[in-house]
């Protein structure tokens, strides 16, 4: 389905006409896949709390909320009046400040299992630390993480984060498979992959390389995998056998920290040794952090004769994320983590009655503050059930469109909902309105699809 763009004035650049512009000197036109839209992307003009408008003058509700790094939605006025605040004393200095140690005793005080932490730029760089920080400790090269699982664009991190059915080959030894053409070897021979919340098999990988890993980073609520929620016997499991076996276990929680007051975490009785956070904690801005236990942190001590994880980085820990960060987490405290969680929960419940009232197979799978559709009547427990066929892939792009287009709301791209605290019960109302009329819309070739699949 091809769409028109809103804007009816002739003096105003488009984002058609922009779009044309960029392919010129950007590849593809977009500085990261995910903004790519067809027939061309939108160009953002302004937005505050959870409403974007584009330079062709459309509103939309956003649940996207920039790949769930925006808690708070857009431009909130605390945040906003912080960082200018601290706009006007400098950015980054070549020192340290007191900013990065107030935003650091928040998160030590805050999450269980965090007694240091180092700040870095990205969700991307933040597993990478905590993957080299696991390598310096142990003395080991290996890593082990789960089929599909998204940890960023860190080369070990994305093995097999796309496998298919063509090269993913047997569950009880996944293939490890390149992400970017061009993967050395050495990297996926250090990378073993394992099916998520399947303890025996992950087990029986896992002892074949005892001696050789490093860590298992695990995200406990894995987007890709179906946004299905690690099991606490799974978790168990996992930590038990890092503790018999001289490895680590690391936890991704750059989305997943939204889950609960203390992150994802907080629900298990085991305790990561690392963790790596990311996206809200910036409260807009770029950010990565990782952090655990005082010995393991200890590689990054520059007070040691020998430093075996020597870490830095132009703007890590710049005053401005640091600010924007610690502000939009003191305001997302206990009580703001449940009102947002319940807001999400009434959200949930509207569209599964949308869901009946349409009759369509469709079901939802989260934790917290976000959810995901599934186009099957029962929600997929792994990432091969999660996984989608090209028709269907085609068919949730078809439905993304009308919800954007007709509907103007903005949803991930995956067909995924991230709330932020802006959200309030008229925009749900508009959301489950919206999936309904959505749901509408596909059920004819949604029902050739399944028909085509029995
Ligand atoms: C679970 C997880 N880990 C790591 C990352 C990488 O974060 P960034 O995009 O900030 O590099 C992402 C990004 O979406 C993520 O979802």
């Amino acid at each position: 389905m091809v769409f028109k763009s809103a804007n009816s004035d002739k003096n105003k650049r488009t984002s058609e006409e922009i779009y044309r512009q960029a392919c010129n000197v950007i590849p593809g036109g977009v500085s990261r896949n995910t903004v790519y839209h067809k027939p061309h992307p939108f160009y953002a003009a302004h937005a505050s709390g959870c409403y974007v408008t584009d330079i062709d003058g459309v509103q939309r509700i956003d649940f996207a909320n920039n790949m769930a790094s925006l808690i708070h939605g857009h431009a909130h006025p605390p945040i906003v009046e912080a960082v200018i605040e601290q706009l006007h004393k400098g950015t980054a200095y070549t020192m340290a400040t007191e900013a990065e140690v107030a935003f650091a005793e928040l998160l030590c005080n805050r999450i269980g299992g965090f007694e240091k932490v180092r700040f870095v730029n990205s969700g991307t760089e933040a597993v990478m630390s905590a993957i080299k920080a696991s390598r310096a400790y142990t003395g080991r090269p290996k890593i082990a993480k789960a089929e599909g699982a998204y940890h960023g664009t860190y080369d070990f991190a994305e093995v097999s984060q796309t496998s298919n059915p063509s090269n993913w080959g047997d569950i009880t030894k996944p293939n490890s498979i390149a992400l970017a053409h061009g993967t050395p070897t050495g990297v996926l021979d250090d990378v073993i992959v394992f099916p998520f919340n399947d303890i025996e098999k992950t087990i029986a990988i896992l002892d074949k390389h005892a001696e050789k890993i490093a860590c298992i980073i695990i995200d406990p609520v894995p987007h890709r995998v179906g946004l299905v929620q690690g099991t606490p016997e799974f978790i168990e499991a996992l930590y038990k056998w890092t503790r018999k076996n001289g490895a680590l276990l690391v936890f991704d929680e750059v989305v997943t920290f939204r889950v609960n007051y203390g992150g994802a975490q907080e629900k298990y009785s085991v305790r990561p040794d690392l963790t790596a956070l990311g996206k809200i904690i910036g409260g807009g801005f770029p950010v990565g952090a990782f952090g655990g236990r005082t010995d393991v942190m200890k590689v990054l001590d520059p007070r040691e004769s020998k430093v075996l994880f020597p870490h830095s980085g132009t703007f890590s820990a710049n005053p401005i994320t640091t600010t924007a960060g610690r502000v939009a987490m003191e305001l997302f405290d206990k009580e703001a983590v449940l009102k947002l969680n319940s807001m999400t929960n009434i959200a949930i419940r509207q569209i599964e009655d949308a869901v009946k009232i349409a009759g369509v197979p469709v079901s939802l799978t989260g934790a917290g503050s976000m959810f995901r559709f599934h186009f099957t009547a029962a929600p997929p427990k792994t990432y091969r059930e999660a996984y989608q066929s090209k028709e269907l892939v085609s068919l949730i792009d078809e439905l993304l469109d009308f919800i954007y287009f007709s509907e103007k709301i903005m949803l991930i791209n995956t067909c995924a909902c991230m709330f932020s605290t802006a959200i309030t019960q008229k925009e749900v109302d508009r959301l489950s309105e919206a999936m309904l009329n959505g749901f509408r819309f596909i059920k004819p070739m949604l029902e050739k699809i399944h028909q085509k699949t029995i």
